[in-house]
Parts: C-alpha cells; sequence; structure tokens
C-alpha cells in the first residue's frame, strides 16, 4: 500500500511518515502488522472522542439509514445539522447565534471573510505574522508567513499584518478595517496564548472603529482548552467565531457562527453571499452532535486541565526548555528542531504519535483525544522521557 500511496496520492511534504492504517480504536491506531500506536496527536485535534466512539459511530450509522445528501446548503430542512447549529447557539454567548456549516475550516474562514467584508462595505483585512487559517486563496491571504505563500500570489490584496500580543500594533486597526482575524491561541506559531488581556484590547479597538473581530477557533474549539471555545477563557466574544476540526469529531467539517444580524446578511445584495453544495451534510453534522453532545454532557473539558497538569509534572526534562499552551493543547519545546525531529520520529518506532506545528520547528505537538486516559498519558510520557534521555547521552559522549 505504501508506495502505490506514494505513486498515485499527491504528496505535500517530501517524507510523509507513511503508516499504512489497518483500524483505530480509543486512544490507538494500529497499522497493518498490527502494530498499536497511542495516539497523542488526535489528527491534529480533529477527534476530540479518540478513533471510533460508539456515540458517533451510532449517531452515524442511524443517519446513514435514514438519508445522506437530499440537498445543496440552505435549502432544506434537516434534523442533524439544525439539532446542531441549535445546540452551538445554547453553548455560545450573545450575539452569537446562527451557524453556517462548510465542509472545511478554510472554507469557513472564506465565509467569515466575506461576512466582514458584508457588514462593513470595507475591504481591508488585518491578520497576524505567524497565523494559519487555512490553505484556498483567502485563507492563505491571511497566513502570516511568506515562505509559504509567495508561490501562489497574487493573493487578495487589502490585507495587513499585526504582531500578536503587540498592543502597539492595535492602531493599524481604523475605520478602513473590515475585519481582524486572529487565531484565539496562535497554532501553527508555537501555540502561543493572548497576554496581558490582548483578546479584550482587540475587541475594544475593533468597536471602536468599527471593524468585526472573528476569532479562528478551529485548534482550540471544542473542549480542548478546558472551556467549549477558548476564548472563554480570555474576555472577549468575537462577532465571527470560526470553528473546525474537533466539531465533525472524525468528519471533515468548518463552521463560522456569527449574530442573526450579520449572518442574514448573506441572504441579500447579493443574493446566496455564500453558498455551498454539502455544507450542513446530514451524516457529517450527525457526527459532530453526537460529539458536540458528549462535550457538554460530560466532565471531558475539566478533565482536559486536570490532564494538562498531569503531562506538564511528567515533562520535566533538561532538553524540554518550555511546554506552551493549555488543557489538551499543547507544545513541548526542545533546544532545537534537530532534537524535536528525533523526538517525533523515534516516538513513532515506539508506538508513539506525535506530530509537528507548521512554523515552529522546536515544537513537539501533544494534542490527544480528550479521552485519553492517564495510564496512556504516563505511557506515551515516559517514551518521550526515555528518547530524550537517549538523546541526552549522545550529546553528551559528543562533547
Ligand atoms: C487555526 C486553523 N485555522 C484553519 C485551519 C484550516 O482548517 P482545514 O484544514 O479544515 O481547512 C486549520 C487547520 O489546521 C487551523 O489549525
Amino acid at each position: 500500500m505504501k508506495s502505490d500511496f506514494l505513486k498515485y496520492q499527491a504528496q505535500t511534504s517530501p517524507h510523509p511518515l507513511a503508516m499504512e492504517v489497518s483500524h483505530a480504536n480509543g486512544s490507538y491506531i494500529y497499522d497493518t502488522q498490527n502494530k498499536a500506536y497511542l495516539d497523542f496527536v488526535a489528527g491534529v485535534s480533529a477527534t476530540p472522542l479518540g478513533h471510533n466512539h460508539p456515540k458517533v459511530i451510532n449517531a452515524i450509522k442511524e443517519q446513514l439509514d435514514k438519508y445522506m445528501h437530499v440537498m445543496v446548503y440552505g435549502e432544506y430542512a434537516q434534523k442533524a445539522p439544525v439539532e446542531l447549529t441549535k445546540l452551538l447557539a445554547k453553548n455560545l454567548p450573545y450575539p452569537l447565534e446562527k451557524t453556517y456549516l462548510t465542509n472545511s475550516g478554510t472554507e469557513a474562514i472564506e465565509g467569515a471573510l466575506k461576512l466582514a467584508k458584508r457588514a462593513t462595505g470595507r475591504s481591508e483585512i488585518i491578520s497576524a505574522n505567524n497565523a494559519y487559517h487555512g490553505n484556498t486563496m483567502g485563507s492563505m491571504s491571511v497566513m502570516g508567513y511568506e515562505d509559504r505563500k509567495q508561490a501562489f500570489r497574487p493573493l487578495l490584496p487589502d490585507v495587513r499584518f499585526i504582531t500578536f500580543n503587540n498592543e502597539d500594533d492595535l492602531n493599524l486597526i481604523t475605520t478602513k478595517t473590515a475585519g481582524v482575524i486572529l487565531e484565539t491561541i496562535q497554532g501553527g506559531a508555537g501555540f502561543i496564548q493572548p497576554e496581558n488581556g490582548y483578546l479584550e484590547k482587540v475587541r475594544k479597538r475593533c468597536d471602536a472603529v468599527g471593524a468585526l473581530l472573528i476569532l479562528d477557533e478551529i485548534q482550540p474549539g471544542i473542549g480542548r482548552t478546558g472551556t467549549l471555545f477558548g476564548f472563554e477563557n480570555y474576555n472577549c466574544i468575537p462577532d465571527i467565531l470560526v470553528i473546525g476540526k474537533g466539531l465533525g469529531g472524525g468528519m471533515p467539517i468548518g463552521a463560522f457562527t456569527a449574530s442573526t444580524e450579520h449572518m442574514d446578511l448573506l441572504q441579500n445584495n447579493p443574493k446566496l453571499g455564500h453558498i455551498t453544495t454539502f455544507g450542513g451534510h446530514p451524516v457529517i453534522a450527525a457526527s459532530a452532535l453526537a460529539t458536540l453532545k458528549e462535550i457538554t454532557e460530560s466532565d471531558l473539558m475539566a478533565q482536559a486541565l486536570e490532564k494538562e497538569q498531569l503531562f506538564r509534572k511528567l515533562l520535566v526534562h533538561p532538553l524540554i526548555t518550555d511546554i506552551r499552551g493549555i488543557g489538551l493543547m499543547l507544545a513541548v519545546m526542545t533546544p532545537s528542531a534537530d532534537i524535536t525531529n528525533k523526538v517525533i520520529l523515534q516516538s513513532q518506532d515506539q508506538g508513539l504519535i506525535l506530530f509537528w506545528l507548521l512554523f515552529e520547528p522546536r515544537a513537539v505537538r501533544i494534542t490527544p483525544p480528550l479521552t485519553i486516559s492517564n495510564e496512556e498519558i504516563i505511557k506515551g510520557c515516559n517514551i518521550i522521557l526515555d528518547i530524550l534521555n537517549k538523546i541526552q547521552s549522545q550529546i553528551n559522549n559528543n562533547k
């Protein structure tokens, strides 16, 4: 399978991990040799309830037995997407009430950028250096990492960049600004949290100049930071909230939520202001609804903070310089990209899945399913510590 994978399936990096997957269950993925891999990554934060959670699987199967795709987005009332958007509204603060369901995170970002322009009649978008919001043209235009977008220019005009957590830069947000888009916690940049009331200050500035604040919660959202959405930790409510990844419970999804007043603008001038064939797909929505119910009705969010403490207690080593992040969105920092690469690749050999962050080569991503057990955390951390000990002795021997 590996050679066909490399030959026929488009590749995006020179050295994909290329594990041949057989099946997955709970916190484990199994390869075709039936070797078990403990999953500390959760499909890059996309499977908050682990693999093949019975409630999610049942919801999908029940929906499959009723119907799959019946009509393009927005025409027919279908129970799963209706209940999903209603449950999101129930769990979100005013004025976040109406949700548009999309097929992916980047598509939700596109919708959010369009809505900010439509609502303000302005064109300028402000984003942050080192931000990642997806890979379609609009999302890539607001990506704050030139190396990865240079080859695809020209992109959207009227995009300016500020530095996350830099208050002086807030003056760049003006009456020309349609929207300010920020990740609540910068993901690709290295799990950088807002500091010193930064998001509150951005909110204030947006209010002062009439710009909309878009918060991208595609990574921190859905319980990972101990609250359903990361912004709840920072006393700042966005005008447009963008969700994805974990919401689908392992199925592809994106969503953007705004006030009714703003969202209704997509119906007129022009009508069909944002359309999609498959957005709000009933099977995907059924999976998302079961996932969201489980996360909001269980104590998994509280557990995320306890599990963070366990990771922090265990992952103490001279080669760990810092652990960034909150809850089960953690970036273990090593002194160099080389050490980080060794940790990630050797852990794979030893049956533990770790991964990189997009723009911070020293970071080891730890974003396990929220359902991971304490025993599994201990087991995985011991693998990491063993690898770090070996790397440390090699460094000592080479001195
Ligand atoms: C913060 C953030 N925004 C947007 C996206 C894009 O989501 P998708 O890959 O579903 O298009 C991602 C994906 O990694 C992300 O982490």
